[in-house]
């Protein structure tokens, strides 16, 4: 680590402490507290997060940071403060957000990420690329949870950082989460490192399954076993643990979430029309191309059993036509 990069994390570490004083002792960070309280986050873990809030100022962090001896070249190179395109003037990112620190996989903050607590838009924002912040290489939460991701063989992943704090107050804590964008290459890598098995539990909705799809396949290549947690339309992990509990989250959603393959058969379902007839064939066919390639002989055969009883295809049929794909991919 060199000695700027030293500076700025130093910049974050101050800035974290700051926000979260705003957040618990301030007028403005009354409202944020309240919106925290009202989510279900707990004062404990606020704590645990450092969770803050920005306030509704111009020149708040600028003032803060320049009395701290940084410079203002660094905190505008770091992302710390931005540059309007404009008037070339420098300003506080972060103004009426809640703050949520995005901490990098030792512990210290990179980056965070704002929250609007009324309506508006951007919903979130988030600090842009730096040197220390990658959003590709980074997992939320990972420091915190690898000790759990490796005692547990297993990794949770979810789409939203609020959904991993819900998750880890309800004691679900071998759980990270990207920062808005998909999983990368290098960071199904990562956790593939510490784990035989990833469970994706995504928001559920359209684009939840679409992704948890892409990230399934990434994951699978690296070699590691894929399940999917499936949620029930319109909640994501927070609203479903929020509403319902986290021991119903653990029971009904984790330890019920289905191996890929059955994920990918519903997948492929929905290009097919199932009151047509020759749809049906031809999603027989394509569920047959895809079984071919499992590798376990008995997992084939289950599905095969499945495919059997739902489309009254003797196994006999299904077997042989699994034969020839098989020979054909060889
Ligand atoms: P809540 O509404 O607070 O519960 O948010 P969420 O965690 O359910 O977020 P959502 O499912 O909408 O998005 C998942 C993740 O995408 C968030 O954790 C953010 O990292 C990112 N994200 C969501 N909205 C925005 C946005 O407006 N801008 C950016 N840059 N990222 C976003
Ligand atoms: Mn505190
Ligand atoms: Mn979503
Ligand atoms: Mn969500
Ligand atoms: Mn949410």
């Amino acid at each position: 680590v060199s000695k700027e990069n030293d500076t700025a994390l130093s910049a974050f570490e101050w800035l974290t402490k700051y926000y979260h004083h705003m957040l618990k002792h301030s007028k403005q960070g009354k409202e944020g507290y309240r919106y925290l309280l009202h989510r279900g986050i707990s004062d404990l873990t606020i704590e645990e997060f450092q969770l803050g809030f920005a306030p509704n100022d111009t020149d708040f962090t600028i003032e803060f940071l320049l009395k701290k001896g940084f410079h203002e070249a660094m905190l505008v190179k770091e992302g710390i403060l931005s540059l309007q395109t404009n008037s070339k003037q420098v300003t506080d990112r972060f103004r009426g957000r809640v703050i949520f620190p995005i901490r990098n996989h030792f512990g210290k903050t990179v980056a965070f990420g704002g929250r609007i607590i009324s309506e508006g838009e951007p919903k979130y924002l988030n600090s842009p690329e730096s040197s220390l912040f990658h959003k590709g290489k980074l997992l939320f939460n990972f420091d915190l949870a690898r000790k759990h991701i490796r005692k547990e063989n297993e990794a949770i992943l979810f789409e939203g950082y609020v959904d991993v704090i819900a998750a880890y107050q309800a004691g679900i804590k071998h759980a990270v989460a990207t920062l808005g964008t998909s999983l990368t290459d290098y960071q199904a890598k990562l956790l593939r490192r510490y784990v035989d098995t990833c469970i994706i539990c995504y928001d559920g909705d359209q684009a939840g399954i679409e992704a948890a799809y892409k990230a399934a396949n990434l994951l699978r290549q690296t070699g590691c076993n894929v399940k999917i947690a499936n949620l029930p339309d319109g909640t994501d992990p927070d609203s479903y643990i929020r509403t319902l509990g986290g021991d119903a989250f653990r029971n009904n959603i984790i330890k019920k979430s289905e191996p890929y393959n059955t994920f990918y058969l519903r997948y492929l379902r929905r290009n097919f029309d199932f009151s047509q007839e020759s749809e049906r064939i031809r999603y027989v066919e394509a569920a047959i191309k895809h079984l071919a390639l499992i590798k376990s002989s008995v997992e084939r055969e289950y599905y095969l059993k499945e495919l059997s009883n739902e489309f009254d295809f003797s196994l006999e049929v299904l077997r042989e036509e699994i034969h020839k794909e098989q020979r054909k991919q060889q």
